[in-house]
């Protein structure tokens, strides 16, 4: 017995890696749960990326160091069950690929295996080739970042502009022949974000990297204006949900007191 054909055709490692080519940017956003996944794969985006700013945007950490394996597991799974078309992309905690490539590849299997993911991220460049490299023997293919790499926020004393040309490019060239099929380039200046994009030839996916790069990527609270916590240059506010949801909760909250809701129109006869 054959499978019914998928409404929509899903978006695959080859559609990433024949983007340039085809003259066409991609779109990835952040999302962690069900109702997103679906809201973010009906709007037509290419993948949604299972962040470890859950750590943040979700969790209310000061950075995303806590997140463990088992939570980026559970959110991608809620992601995978809202998702059709989207590539879903689950990223590697800090300290689930930092022991070595074994520790890598067993992290990878888990949430590909029990959180159904398509994809795995992982940050570092140079430092991280032979982890990527064992992911990608077994078929799990891999996304990288260089960069801003959130996880290294106390070497860098804060999230801050990445400058350091060769060893970004280094670090770029060593996530491509490890065999990653796409690399982020995080907060990095226009134009070394161009001419990291320039001699690679896997798609680029930058956030605060400008606009030469193949894709952008955003966390989908900040593009719609949930989370004020921090207000990053490269943020481009799409919506102003938060301040949508004050209102509409505020509104709640008063019609609920003065007894107008709910009302006739809401209740059963
Ligand atoms: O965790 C995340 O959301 C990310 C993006 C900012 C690229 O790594």
């Amino acid at each position: 017995m054959s499978l019914p054909p998928p409404k929509t055709k899903p978006v695959t490692v080859p559609d990433f890696l024949s983007a340039r080519s085809r003259g066409v940017k991609l779109t990835v956003l952040t999302g962690y749960d069900y109702t997103f996944a679906r809201l973010l794969d009906e709007a037509g985006v290419d993948a949604i990326l299972v962040g470890d700013s859950v750590g943040m945007v979700v969790q209310g950490h000061a950075n995303a160091l806590p997140v463990t394996l088992d939570e980026i597991i559970y959110h991608t799974r809620c992601v995978v069950h809202g998702t059709s078309r989207a590539m879903v992309i689950a990223d590697l905690p800090f300290m689930t690929f930092q022991l070595g490539p074994a520790q890598a590849l067993a992290s990878a299997g888990r949430v590909v295996k029990e959180g159904g993911a398509h994809a795995v991220k992982l940050e570092g460049g140079e430092r991280t080739a032979e982890a990527i490299a064992a992911i990608v023997r077994a078929d799990i293919p891999v996304v990288g970042h260089v960069g801003l790499t959130p996880q290294s926020v106390h070497r860098f004393g804060g999230f801050k502009v990445q400058r350091q040309q060769e060893q970004l490019l280094a670090d770029a060239r060593a996530v491509e022949q490890a065999g990653a099929f796409a690399v982020v380039v995080e907060c990095v200046p226009t134009e070394l974000a161009a001419k990291i994009t320039r001699s690679l030839s896997i798609p680029t996916i930058g956030i605060g990297a400008g606009p030469d790069c193949d894709g952008q990527v955003l966390v989908i609270q900040d593009m719609l204006g949930m989370y004020g916590d921090l207000r990053p240059k490269f943020v481009k506010r799409f919506a102003e949900l938060g301040t949508q949801i004050r209102q509409a909760v505020e509104a709640y909250c008063r019609e609920v007191r003065e007894g107008k809701f709910p009302d006739a129109g809401h209740s059963f006869q």
